[in-house]
């Protein structure tokens, strides 16, 4: 393959890079395009557009395939840990037991909040979203580590991540014990990263919380299998508030807003608000699918369609096998996940659906395992935000070797100049 592109624009021809990545993904480099033609691209959405060059993860849409630092999702959903994952995806490899002794050791450590953040929660309605709760204390948690907010080498960087990784899971079970007035149950130091996230969130002070292994090792999958997922709305929102040299806490925040919309870690919400109301309101699927397929209704199937995958989400695969054991362990049977499954059947026999190639994503069956664990619907995003942590910590730090600031351009559409018109003209 030649190395270079050939644009003819404007009665001139100029030569553009190729870039071809490790998996032969390939990229015509535009960045000399403005200098020496004075054009720019135009990709509303970005759906053509490479931000960066990254080593972390890789997603083939059309084959459904995803790794992480090279491993497929499959071997880490079944044989590796959330936390293992993290320091995948944070430090390029797999830990030895002795890094990920130091590892959890430093989650430990680092797992209890300041007591003067512990305000901040009576500060907020009882009813506040707890995306909007997670987001201001993350942010507020920088004002609580002044030394680390620039990072300056790698041990200050690794006590950031420790920080952040081990109370994003406090601060998540304390808004869920505060909305409903309960007291808080603070990390006990024995229990591992999942099981002590569901003994903040549903223990007691005179009774230790302790689930079937089945319960902890199936959130533990899920929040591995959400750990990264490359330039998505609310990474891409993370490197670039990390782009203007902002601190790993504010740029982690950011991210925890970007995800909140239904169109990304919203949607896992409004898949179950969704079969919510198909059981409620014993919808059939097929009046359901056709309301879908009638844009004028503005409805979508959530939990459905990716911007890269045109081909089964392979996270979601092993969500619904995670799925259905959890309800057989747990001996529930839920007419959600009944729902879920004849909704996925009629929509993979639909040509619709087929034509555009939409597929159930992530968010499709992760809905109806948390409901089952006991999560509440308020804090499914939560739980996205928290899985997604070391992919945003991941991709900031990688963005941070760079140091050109995020700005992209735009084509202006507006007013041609017009001169000031005094109020009593206008
Ligand atoms: N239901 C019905 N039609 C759909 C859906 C859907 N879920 N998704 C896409 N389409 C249609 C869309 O109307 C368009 O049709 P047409 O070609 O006739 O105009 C076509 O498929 C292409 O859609 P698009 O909007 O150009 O696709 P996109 O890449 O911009 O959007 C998406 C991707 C995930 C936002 C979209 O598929 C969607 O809204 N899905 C439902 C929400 C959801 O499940 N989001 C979670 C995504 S995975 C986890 C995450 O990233 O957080």
């Amino acid at each position: 393959m030649a190395d270079t592109a050939q644009l003819k624009i404007a009665d001139k021809t100029i030569e553009l890079p190729i870039v071809v990545g490790s998996e032969g993904e390939k990229a015509v480099d535009i960045s000399k395009l403005r200098s020496e033609t004075g054009f720019i691209t135009l990709d509303h959405g970005y759906g053509n557009t490479g931000s960066c060059q990254s080593d972390i993860t890789f997603i083939d849409g059309e084959k459904g395939i995803l790794r992480y630092r090279g491993y497929p999702i499959e071997q880490l959903a079944e044989k590796s840990s959330f936390i293992e994952v993290a320091h995948l995806l944070i430090w390029g490899e797999l830990p030895n037991q002795r890094q990920l002794d130091e590892f959890s050791e430093l989650l430990t450590a680092h797992q209890m909040l300041h007591e003067a953040i512990l305000d901040h929660f009576d500060l907020f309605p009882s009813n506040a979203p707890p995306m909007a709760v997670l987001s201001s204390v993350l942010n507020a948690l920088s004002s609580f580590h002044p030394q680390l907010l620039e990072i300056g080498d790698e041990s200050t960087f690794q006590a950031a991540v420790a920080r952040i990784m081990a109370k994003v899971r406090t601060i998540a079970a304390f808004t869920y014990r505060h909305a409903l007035g309960y007291n808080i149950i603070y990390p006990h130091p024995d229990k591992k990263y999942s099981a002590n996230f569901l003994h903040m969130m549903f223990g007691q002070p005179y009774k230790e919380f302790d689930p079937d292994p089945t319960i902890v090792r199936a959130l533990d999958a899920i929040l591995l299998l959400h750990a990264d997922h490359e330039q998505n709305c609310s990474t891409s929102t993370v490197r670039l508030v990390g782009s203007s040299e902002a601190n790993l806490f504010a740029s982690v925040a950011a991210g925890v807003c970007a995800l909140w919309g239904p169109l990304h870690g919203g949607a896992n919400v409004a898949v179950v608000d969704m079969l919510e109301t198909m059981v409620e309101q014993d919808l059939a699927i097929e009046d359901f699918v056709s309301q879908v397929k009638d844009k004028k209704n503005g409805i979508r199937l959530m939990g459905f369609g990716h911007r890269v995958y045109k081909n089964f989400d392979p996270r979601a695969k092993i969500i619904r096998g995670i799925c259905d054991d959890v309800l057989s362990k747990l001996s529930i049977s839920d007419p959600m996940l009944d729902k879920a499954k004849e909704l996925e059947e009629a929509a993979l026999n639909d040509e619709y659906f087929v034509s555009r190639k939409l597929y159930p994503n992530v968010d499709f069956y992760s809905g109806v395992i948390l409901r089952a664990i006991g999560i509440p619907k308020e804090m499914f995003t939560v739980m996205f935000a928290i899985g997604r942590m070391p992919g945003w910590i991941a991709q900031w730090y990688e963005e941070s070797k760079f140091t050109r600031i995020g700005r992209p351009r735009q084509i202006y559409t507006g007013e041609p100049e017009r001169d000031f018109t005094d109020i009593e003209h206008r």
